[in-house]
């Protein structure tokens, strides 16, 4: 795994922009996986000033999102569907028909989660993966014990994320106990992974993932077995990192690396 440890969070933001524009570059018609939560703000904003301001381009992109709280409708506040649109996507020219993201109220989840894995697919697979973590080691909302080889399905979330969650919403009991995720085994076909992560609260989910054994319990720790990760987290959440001097030398010599 590559590991970029930045200054704060804005240069973690910065930095995952550079690497979505490089893959847009090198690929206009880039499949991206997009994640919600506080963590990719950042990464949303400086891609809408990456577009306003230097012509990136998005009309050729296609979007699948992690996942989506059941019951919410499209048009709730705190859903990932509002989410995305008041944060990126109003805001670029991305095509409306291109935009996938898990849908909450559907009533028939079993074929709409095949359906989801059966779209990325026809579409080529995803060309960038973009992830937060959970506190608890989540990636999207793969609660701890959930399979390692996991599709996309329907999801119990663990108290903890409701506990997380809850301040988005006006009380923790309006936070929806079930979603649609992607699994595991979805996220690991992306052909490259960007995983994010900032602030004190999540140095141990993050050592866990980059550093501890592999395990069900901490889902992100399944990003070790993937060929092309980028880790991208701020020195905060690096500090419980036992190897973090190794990683910022590999940074420093990567520039010279013959
Ligand atoms: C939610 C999302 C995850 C996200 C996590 C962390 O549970 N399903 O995709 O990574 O929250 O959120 P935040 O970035 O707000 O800490």
């Amino acid at each position: 795994m590559e590991i970029i440890i930045a200054d704060d969070a804005d240069q973690m933001s910065r930095t995952a922009a550079r690497i979505v524009r490089r893959v847009l570059n090198a690929k206009p018609n880039a499949v991206l996986g997009l994640a919600t939560g506080s963590t990719p703000l950042g990464l949303y904003r400086e891609l809408v000033r990456m577009h306003r301001e230097e012509g990136l381009d998005f009309s050729q992109v296609t979007t699948f999102n992690l996942d989506e709280y059941v019951g919410l409708p499209k048009n709730h506040p705190q859903s990932y569907h509002w989410f995305m649109h008041e944060n990126l996507f109003r805001h670029v020219n991305i095509a409306p028909q291109n935009i996938y993201i898990p849908l909450g109220t559907t009533d028939n989840s079993a074929a709409f989660c095949a359906w989801y894995e059966e779209r990325i697919r026809q579409c080529g697979g995803i060309d960038l993966q973009i992830l937060g973590i959970g506190s608890d080691g989540h990636i999207a909302f793969n609660e701890p014990s959930s399979s390692l080889g996991s599709r996309t399905r329907i999801k119990t979330l663990a108290q903890q994320t409701i506990r997380d969650n809850a301040r988005f919403f006006a009380s923790i009991d309006q936070v929806p106990i079930y979603a649609i995720t992607m699994g595991v085994g979805t996220i690991l076909e992306a052909k490259k992974i960007v995983l994010l992560a900032n602030g004190p609260h999540k140095a141990d989910a993050v050592a866990a993932a980059i550093e501890g054994p592999v395990t069900s319990m901490i889902t992100a720790s399944a990003l070790q077995l993937h060929r092309d990760v980028t880790a991208v987290i701020d020195r905060d959440s690096a500090a419980q990192l036992k190897m973090r001097d190794y990683y910022v030398w590999v940074q420093e010599k990567m520039v010279d690396a013959p």
